[in-house]
């Protein structure tokens, strides 16, 4: 039998809420460009993450999202002036929450409930609240403390100081695979939420389990 879990640890942006739900706004401005834009823009934000790790030169999540997006409209061709750079990072602080994590969420209730992200505390803090999970949740706690991104294994390990809860006990949910994967690697229990039915990643570890949506995840850890 494998060790009871005492915590749920959640990645944000992807996991709880949509990233892509800026693709209205991206269409408003740029008429049939919003779902491209708004792949590229999130592709160029990631990559800033683990590029930025590498070469030591840490911004935070902010900084990285609107380097994102400046790239991603000029590889597009897009003009972005600055009322709509403006306009588009202030959508990244109202992101849409997927529609099951509040009654998944809710049927968790026992157990430590934290959020684990990139994303800096000026970023997690408006979307957080605006998703009305502010009660739900026991910590959120960003990588803006180590300057440094996942999947570096000190921001994992940031989790099991901040809840006080020991690794084998945590649980870790992300739909993002290589976050999912990393925090494989460190050593939680990991859920991937595979919302896309992507393939799994080639990295040499697997998630302990495998669901479409948060829907499943008190089934899976035994809470329904
Ligand atoms: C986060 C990114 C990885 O919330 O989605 O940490």
């Amino acid at each position: 039998m494998s060790t009871q879990i005492k915590a749920l640890v959640f990645d944000a942006y992807g996991t709880l809420f949509d990233v892509h739900s800026v693709i209205r706004l991206c269409d408003e401005i740029w008429p049939g460009k919003g779902t491209a834009l708004s792949q590229l823009w999130r592709a160029k934000q990631l990559e800033y993450t683990w590029q930025r790790s590498l070469m030591q030169r840490y911004e935070d999540f902010s900084h990285v999202t609107r380097a994102g997006l400046r790239y991603a409209c000029n590889a597009l061709g897009l003009r972005l002036g600055e009322a709509e750079q403006a306009r588009l990072m202030e959508a990244y602080l109202h992101l849409a929450t997927y529609p099951e994590v509040q009654e998944a969420l809710a049927r968790l209730a026992g157990r430590k409930l934290a959020i684990l992200s990139n994303g800096s505390p000026a970023m997690l803090e408006p979307v957080v609240a605006n998703a009305g999970l502010a009660q739900t949740l026991d910590a959120v706690i960003s990588v803006d403390a180590l300057r440094i991104y996942k999947p570096d294994p000190r921001v994992y390990a940031l989790a099991v100081e901040k809840l006080g809860v020991p690794t084998g006990a945590i649980g870790f949910v992300s739909s993002n695979c290589w976050d999912a994967l990393g925090a494989k690697a460190f050593g939680f229990r990991v859920f991937w939420c595979n919302r896309a039915g992507a393939p799994v990643d080639e990295l040499g570890v697997l998630p302990d389990s495998e669901m479409r949506s948060l829907a499943e995840l008190p089934a899976l850890i035994g809470a329904a």
